[in-house]
């Protein structure tokens, strides 16, 4: 479970492999998905924003059509476009066939406005909220959180971009046009069914390892390619999967500097050759495509073995950009924005937040036996291994809800819908831990109406580019993340603030807490 040594060697060598075939970069003459560009919305002039959820269809693979959801479309939901200081109404309707909710993740509001489990919208209802935007310019995300319905409408397409500009993001020469210089990239794997539905499924193996899919959609579309201006490329990257992270990276070696975490924009841009990125985190990134040669985001191999299966058992490219358009016009300036410095002193620790799994022997032992963490350690991918895990993933039973409801927890309990697990002071700077409990799984915690500074993982200073804002924690390996937290508003009791894992299957299996402020 651990990026051992070797893991990185596996994963540098391979990547070696793949800068010297440009043939990785694609058959030509092959026909390649256009990289869909979310369409950019809005308030209207009575300062409203529409939001219909509904169903459609979609065909991801060859010919087959999937039965979708979507958010003004089929799939995925517009870029909603909001500036600090502005004060809009967002209205959501449902018009599928089960409850839905709609949050905002990310965005500092109160919990009346946040959409969460207790917000919830029947079949053919709406719901409206107010969203008075204060808060730095970041790329945030919406998406449905309806008590454990989550994972399943998310697998089916509910989610969507939201941008919030600011007088300060608006001063700094950063690429500003949308699918132009400015792209969004929406990353999430799936599985199909043989006749083309979504796989989707709540077993043990669901509910420990989280969804495990078989292909990587960039906006909904599997490797597509993008036509961008030949110059500095601004990519606004959501992993909005389920459960996977990726260790993305660039086929040619190009650089990946980092100008963004979740909340905002960071000090200045943190120059990497591998980003790792969990689910729920954003990232912005420059790349220089001055050069206007085309190149890949690829996804290199990350350190949990049932996500190595193929095709993540080596690099993957995930979308090809060509830049060959007109000449870019930004820039990649040398420091950013001033972020608040974290105080040497803490409060004093006012919030344990334990991550706990109550059925990871059910979920690991049959990986197990089927031989999954040998084939991992040998380094070479066996199809009669990855045949039995699949086929564990695709066929080991269904959960009953009571089952599914108690398999996960935090601080020692399954979420309760009726209970409020604690409350937290308004507008104050809070010290609070999250950790995990016994198992070794990755869990990236999400905390609702706030953005807050990591200020310690595993005792050490974060890396630079997680030091920024954040709306998720990453844990891992038993490890333990000091957070410096606070609230800006008020989530009361019927209308209270989540916390939990964001592994949609860990928080649908109660890896969540509720608290009011
Ligand atoms: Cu992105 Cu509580 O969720
Ligand atoms: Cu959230
Ligand atoms: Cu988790």
């Amino acid at each position: 479970m651990q990026l051992s040594r070797r893991t990185m060697l596996l994963a540098s060598a391979a990547w070696a492999v793949t800068a010297l075939r440009p043939s990785y970069v694609h058959a030509q003459g092959s026909a390649r998905p256009a990289l869909p560009i979310p369409p950019e919305l809005k308030a209207d002039s009575g300062g409203m924003i529409r939001l219909d959820v509904q169903a459609g269809t979609m065909r991801f693979l060859g010919d087959r059509e999937t039965p979708t959801f979507g958010i003004n479309g089929p799939y995925l939901g517009p870029a909603v476009r909001l500036r600090r200081g502005e004060k809009v109404v967002a209205r959501v309707n449902n018009n599928i066939s089960e409850i839905t909710t709609m949050h905002w993740h990310g965005l500092i509001i109160p919990g009346a406005a946040d959409g969460g489990p207790h917000q919830t919208i029947p079949t053919g209802k709406w719901w409206q909220a107010e969203l008075a935007i204060d808060q730095p310019a970041a790329t945030l995300w919406f998406h449905p959180h309806d008590y454990p319905l989550t994972a399943g409408q998310v697998i089916r397409g509910v989610a969507g971009l939201m941008i919030i500009e600011d007088d300060e993001s608006a001063r700094l020469p950063l690429p500003a046009r949308w699918g132009v210089d400015d792209i969004p990239l929406i990353i999430q794997d799936r599985r199909f069914t043989p006749n083309g539905e979504f796989f989707e499924r709540m077993n043990y193996i669901a509910v420990v390892n989280g969804y495990v899919g078989d292909v990587a959609l960039v906006n909904g579309a599997q490797y597509p390619e993008a036509h961008t201006a030949r110059g500095w490329i601004r990519l606004r990257i959501l992993n909005g999967s389920n459960a996977r992270s990726y260790n993305l990276s660039t086929s040619d070696s190009r650089s990946l500097y980092v100008i963004g975490s979740d909340g905002g924009l960071l000090a200045s841009p943190v120059e990497l050759k591998q980003l790792l990125i969990h689910v729920g985190e954003r990232f912005e990134v420059m790349v220089d495509a001055r050069d206007g040669r085309a190149f890949d985001i690829i996804t290199l191999p990350i350190a949990q073995d049932i996500m190595r299966l193929p095709p993540f058992d080596g690099p993957l490219p995930l979308v090809t950009i060509r830049p060959d358009g007109a000449d870019g016009t930004g820039q990649l300036p040398p420091s950013l924005v001033a972020l608040p410095a974290v105080p040497q002193q803490l409060p004093p620790l006012s919030q344990k937040l334990v991550m706990d799994m109550f059925r990871d022997k059910e979920g690991m032992g049959p990986l197990m036996k089927a031989g999954l963490p040998e084939m991992i350690k040998s380094g070479k991918t066996d199809p009669a291994v990855v045949a039995r895990v699949v086929n564990l993933i695709v066929n080991d039973p269904v959960l009953s809800q009571a089952d599914q409801l108690s398999s996960s927890g935090v601080n020692g309990k399954p979420f309760a819908i009726e209970t409020i697990n604690f409350s937290a002071p308004q507008n104050q700077d809070l010290h609070w831990q999250i950790s995990e409990g016994s198992d070794l799984m990755l869990h990236p915690v999400h905390i609702h109406g706030c953005q807050f500074r990591i200020v310690s993982q595993d005792g050490k200073a974060p890396p630079p580019e997680r030091a920024g804002w954040k709306d998720v924690a990453p844990i891992s390996k038993g490890g333990v993340s000091e957070i410096l937290v606070r609230f800006p508003h008020q989530a009361a009791k019927a209308d209270p603030y989540m916390a939990h894992c964001h592994i949609l299957e860990h928080e649908d299996s109660g890896m969540m807490a509720q608290f009011t402020v």
